[in-house]
């Protein structure tokens, strides 16, 4: 990667919230930031309070803060709209007893519903958890589970994928959809918003107070709920400042579903808390939709992932001309590395510079970016925010010199840092094993100029067109297939997704290794787990590498796919 450390592109800089580019934030302070809520004066907190209702407060309640798109639905909401939304399905949901701190799900496709149900859930002080729509049975029921969740917000298509039986703390239910029936604990969404007086009491919080659950993978064991709490949102109102540069009269677009952390942080709370207008568009990606997506809308800030925009790279530069896409002011990627010639390409087709930031479902908000008032150097993730103190250290947390790879870690706190894992404090304290650092799980290196280039994962955790997945969850699917005897899971290497799932398979007595096998047992994953999990490749193979503790060695699967050597073997079975 060194010989790109020269190439540095500057120009075309938008105007920036953080001014002219400047080396150190000698004089940044997070209580300035604190300054731009209404609690710092009234001590009243609550997130969904400043990211809806302070706006219609401050007399602008007419102004669109939801554009909702989908094959079937095109949408606009006001300020002043939300606020009345969000206050009814408060109330409905305060009418069964939810109160502060429960755990409320919300399992549902992007819809105004799902934004309206989050802003409600975080208004009456209980825990948010949001669920990808494509999970099954099994993602689902893990994560009510593990959160002791008391309610769940879902669509009557997705109901099926619900165990209730086994959810014994699961007490209520409400449906969005048509023709419900009326059952013990099932509350009719539309009905009962129809009903529900749009004013509503805000449950005043804590800082410290739980705002929202994300469950994501590690590579062992089920995936972790990270918590975070209200105060989250100075990280999320500063880098919605200074890296997604907000600012008034903004149409902003994420393309992140709210079931991962950008959906929530940079699809909800960061644009909301700057008051400007959210797009969000459902249904599956194409370039033309999204592109029409920003023509239609006129989006100026727009927020997406590395695969969407190798998808767009592959589609071509005759497609782009067909739209107008002149309203874009500044473009932001997230999710994986962002490769330098996307960044290239970006530059020559959309007259702009693709910025890069970094950040993890644990850190709650962005912390290494390329923020608009900086020349960035394609391919580095850029430098960290203001407020941030991020280096290379070693496993013994020696800092590291420029150009030497390591563990990235953050200094501990910063605002929007998780709180806890749900239930696993070990798991928790693994991250914190270093005292005074995070320690993020990546590598990477700096440069002697202070930008960070990420190198890889130092776990098994596969990251698949940007959405993490832990290869133990898949395994621990595949492994309940009638014809699977073992299974180990990795990343393999793709072009356009920058990591695909590969299984490899022993089978049991009696079943013979066949295409049509491989497509069952990959259905089987996408139906009982969900589509983003399920093995795009499978190879059967008589025997898996094993520790003699009976672990399967994914780094000697991995060798094995990539043709390098297998490392030290001396753990290995025989
Ligand atoms: O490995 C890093 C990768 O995604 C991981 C975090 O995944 P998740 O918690 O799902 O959050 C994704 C969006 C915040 C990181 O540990 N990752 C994230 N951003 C980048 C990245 N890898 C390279 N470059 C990035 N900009």
């Amino acid at each position: 990667m060194s010989q790109l450390q020269g190439e540095i592109i500057s120009v075309g800089a938008p105007s920036s919230n953080l001014g002219d580019y400047v080396e150190t934030y000698d004089n940044f302070s997070w209580e300035d930031v604190e300054k731009q809520f209404s609690w710092y004066e009234t001590g009243k907190v609550n997130l969904a309070y400043e990211a809806i209702d302070r706006h219609v407060d401050a007399g602008k309640g007419d102004q669109i803060a939801l554009r909702f798109n989908d094959p079937t639905r095109d949408e606009t909401y006001t300020f002043g709209d939300l606020q009345a939304k969000s206050n009814q399905f408060a109330n409905v949901l305060r009418s069964r007893g939810i109160s502060k701190g429960d755990r409320v799900f919300v399992f549902m496709p992007r819809s105004p519903e799902l934004y309206v149900s989050i802003l409600a859930i975080i208004k009456v002080g209980a825990v948010v958890g949001p669920l990808f729509e494509a999970f099954m049975e099994t993602a689902v029921k893990d994560r009510l589970e593990d959160s002791g969740a008391v309610a769940l917000v879902t669509t009557t298509a997705l109901l099926p994928r619900v165990k209730r039986k086994e959810l014994p703390l699961l007490q209520h239910l409400f449906l969005v959809g048509k023709d419900i029936v009326p059952e013990k604990g099932v509350v009719d969404y539309y009905k009962e918003m129809e009903l529900a007086s749009p004013e509503a009491e805000i449950e005043w919080v804590n800082r410290e107070d739980g705002l929202i659950l994300h469950y994501t993978s590690g590579s062992t064991g089920k995936p972790k709920g990270v918590y975070h709490v209200h105060n989250a949102m100075l990280q999320h109102y500063y880098t919605g400042k200074v890296v997604l540069d907000l600012k008034e009269g903004d149409v902003y677009w994420c393309t992140a579903d709210p079931g991962w952390v950008t959906g929530t942080s940079y699809g909800i709370f960061a644009p909301w808390l700057h008051g400007v207008t959210n797009v969000v568009r459902g249904g599956r990606f194409s370039p033309g939709d999204w592109y029409e997506t920003i023509q239609k809308n006129k989006v100026s800030v727009w927020y997406s992932a590395p695969t969407a925009f190798r998808m767009f790279m592959g589609a071509g530069e005759d497609i782009v001309k067909q739209y107008d896409l002149s309203t874009l002011r500044h473009i932001l990627s997230v999710g994986e590395p962002l490769n330098p010639e996307v960044v290239r390409w970006g530059y020559k087709v959309y007259g702009h510079r693709i910025h890069d930031t970094w950040w993890m479902t644990e850190t709650g908000g962005q912390l290494i970016c390329n923020y608009p008032s900086m020349p960035i150097k394609p391919g580095s993730m850029g430098k960290p925010v203001p407020g941030i103190h991020a280096a290379i250290i070693d496993d013994n947390g020696k800092v590291l010199p420029p150009h030497r790879m390591g563990n990235l870690a953050i200094r501990t706190p910063w605002p929007s840092m998780m709180r806890l894992i749900w239930n696993n404090a070990p798991k928790y304290e693994e991250y914190f094993r270093i005292p005074g650092w995070y320690i993020s799980g990546d590598t990477a290196y700096m440069d002697e100029d202070g930008y960070f280039w990420f190198q890889g994962r130092i776990d098994d955790v596969i990251n698949s067109s940007g959405e993490r997945v832990g290869p133990f969850e898949v395994e621990s699917k595949l492994v309940e297939h009638p014809a699977v005897a073992e299974a180990g899971v990795i990343g393999k290497p793709d072009p356009t997704r920058g990591e695909i799932i590969k299984a490899f398979i022993s089978l049991r007595e009696g079943f013979a290794p066949s295409e049509e096998l491989k497509a069952e047992i990959s259905r089987f994953v996408k139906e009982g787990l969900s589509a983003h999990a399920a093995p795009r490749e499978i190879e059967f193979k008589d025997r898996l590498p094993k520790t003699r503790s009976g672990k399967i060695m994914r780094r000697v699967l991995k060798a094995w796919e990539l043709n390098l050597p297998a490392g030290d073997l001396s753990t290995i079975e025989d």
